[in-house]
């Protein structure tokens, strides 16, 4: 199989916002304790974060990180996570039905992200509590001084405001597994007043309001619409969530779901641009993508933690093992962040570690990457730039929900600055390897500086502890430019980075 790709550096979809390489982390099974946070632990510093998380973290360069959910937030009070840590109170996490130490708060998490190389993305509780909670914690974490809130955070022992940008105002409020689930009238109206109060505290922030929990509630299009009706004033993102599961399907369905992406997003734009022509505004509405990943390996053991465990600190839920079409998925899910990164300006693999994650802990042991962490990084480290609107001419399979399934799923990265471009595609035949063909057009005088390729003969192998390196990527040799034509073969069930320079 061949398929044929253009590459010009004058055929743009926008500016790749680094941000849309963001994780996410919450106060859910052990993602913090015993994840981020584990004193006593080899590797902990001083204040308890694991130094080997942190590597793997900045090796894999998440630009932003949201904090504390999710579910989580929606009974969340931030106060109990600020002050003195024999002062906190232990409280009963609803969400997640865990016991909250509180060891770890909002300010221990803004160290921890500067540790990390990363900015915090916060979210405010607009489930069990409104407009007060949130303005204030705007005022604790930014206001610079002088103020009740203010001198609270810098009695605390932090001087300078955390200077937050981007907060999240509540959390798949429309699910009905929210605690304080509402209608889009009841939410637009909340996220307007509580953004307006928020902004009044700090007008440089930038908000984002919550759309729906995935493409497939029953109120998704009209949700949106609602929200953005009454909130477009005073939003700048709606946010859009996904995890994909296998369920019956076999691969190469599997790996097509990514194309479900694409819609949701297109959908999502459009409703944006509809209430904007609407109101006959000029402000355009963002994406933020601030959950999408793979999730389905944990499902029946979360069921059965949730339901038969007693209340515990951090139970292991949503430990996903990761395989390789799992990566190859999340493969395809990047490439349609950066399809669309004209209008998704943020996105977050959710999560960052041991739920749902591609960084794995043992408890006073190793850390260790699962094969999804490939992909990201890959993506992170070369898709810088701009994207490219590549011309793409792929065979293709048949498939019952999207019809015809193009083997290749490919885009490309202009890094005009380091004059380098990157084509990051995924093979989705499981029996042959695609030939690709690229016309360069104006990339005279670049040649294949690197192709790098992840791949296994087993599409179920998955990384462990004990197996650490078992799935991870290597380069492949062969692949050239002649004449100003790229030749390149992508292997059966491949992820593929092309650095062209
Ligand atoms: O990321 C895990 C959970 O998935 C989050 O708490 C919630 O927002 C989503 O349903």
């Amino acid at each position: 199989k061949t398929a044929r790709i253009v590459l010009d550096r004058d055929f743009k979809i926008g500016d790749i916002d680094p941000r849309i390489y963001g994780g996410f982390l919450e106060h859910m099974g052990r993602a913090i304790y015993t994840g981020i946070y584990e004193p006593g632990h080899p590797t902990a510093d001083e204040q308890g974060f694991r130094q080997d998380v942190l590597d793997l973290v900045r090796e894999l360069g998440v630009p932003i990180v949201r904090y504390p959910g999710g579910n989580f937030v929606s009974g969340y009070n931030w106060e109990d996570g600020v002050g003195p840590k024999d002062q906190r109170p232990r409280r009963l996490d609803l969400a997640w039905r865990s016991l909250e130490t509180n060891e770890v708060g909002t300010n221990e998490f803004a160290d921890w992200t500067l540790k990390a190389n990363s900015q915090m993305m916060l979210a405010v509780n607009l489930g069990t509590r409104g407009i007060d909670a949130a303005r204030n914690l705007v005022e604790y974490c930014n206001h610079p001084g002088g103020s009740y809130w203010s001198d609270k955070r810098r009695e605390h022992g932090y001087p300078d405001p955390h200077n937050v940008r981007v907060w999240c105002l509540g959390n798949e409020m429309d699910g009905h597994w929210q605690i304080g689930f509402k209608t889009a009238v009841e939410y637009g109206r909340l996220a307007a007043q509580a953004g307006m109060a928020m902004k009044l505290v700090d007008p440089s922030i930038e908000l984002v309001a919550c759309g729906s929990s995935s493409i497939s509630m029953p109120t998704f299009g009209e949700w949106e619409a609602t929200v953005l009706d009454l909130a477009y004033h005073h939003v700048d993102y709606i946010s859009l969530h996904t995890y994909y599961g296998k369920g019956d399907l076999d691969t190469p369905s599997y790996l097509a779901r990514s194309l479900g992406m694409d819609e949701f997003i297109e959908a999502v734009v459009s409703i944006c641009d509809y209430v904007r022509s609407k109101k006959k505004l000029r402000k355009r509405i963002h994406l933020s993508f601030d959950e999408w990943n793979v999730w389905y390996h944990s499902r029946e053991e979360d069921r059965r933690i949730m339901e038969q465990h007693a209340w515990q600190v951090a139970p292991p839920l949503a430990e996903e093992r990761y395989t390789l079409e799992d990566a190859l998925l999340a493969g395809c899910m990047l490439i349609s962040l950066l399809k669309h990164a004209d209008r998704v300006k943020i996105a977050c693999v959710a999560q960052l570690v041991n739920v749902i994650a591609p960084i794995m802990t043992v408890p006073g042991g190793p850390a260790w990457k699962q094969t999804i962490y490939y992909p990201f990084m890959h993506a992170s480290r070369y898709g810088r730039g701009t994207a490219l609107l590549m011309q793409v001419d792929s065979p293709q399979y048949a498939d019952p929900q999207y019809d015809a399934v193009p083997y290749l799923e490919a885009v490309a990265t202009y890094d005009e600055e380091h004059e380098e471009v990157s084509i990051f595609a995924v093979n989705r035949s499981q029996e042959d390897p695609l030939y690709l063909e690229g016309d360069l057009r104006c990339f005279t005088g670049y040649g294949v500086q690197e192709h790098l390729v992840l791949s296994h003969a087993d599409p179920h192998a998955t990384n462990s502890a004990e197996q650490p390196h078992n799935v991870r990527p290597g380069r492949v040799e062969g692949s050239q430019v002649r004449e100003g034509r790229l030749e390149a073969e992508l292997p059966p069930l491949s992820w593929n980075v092309i650095r062209l320079s």
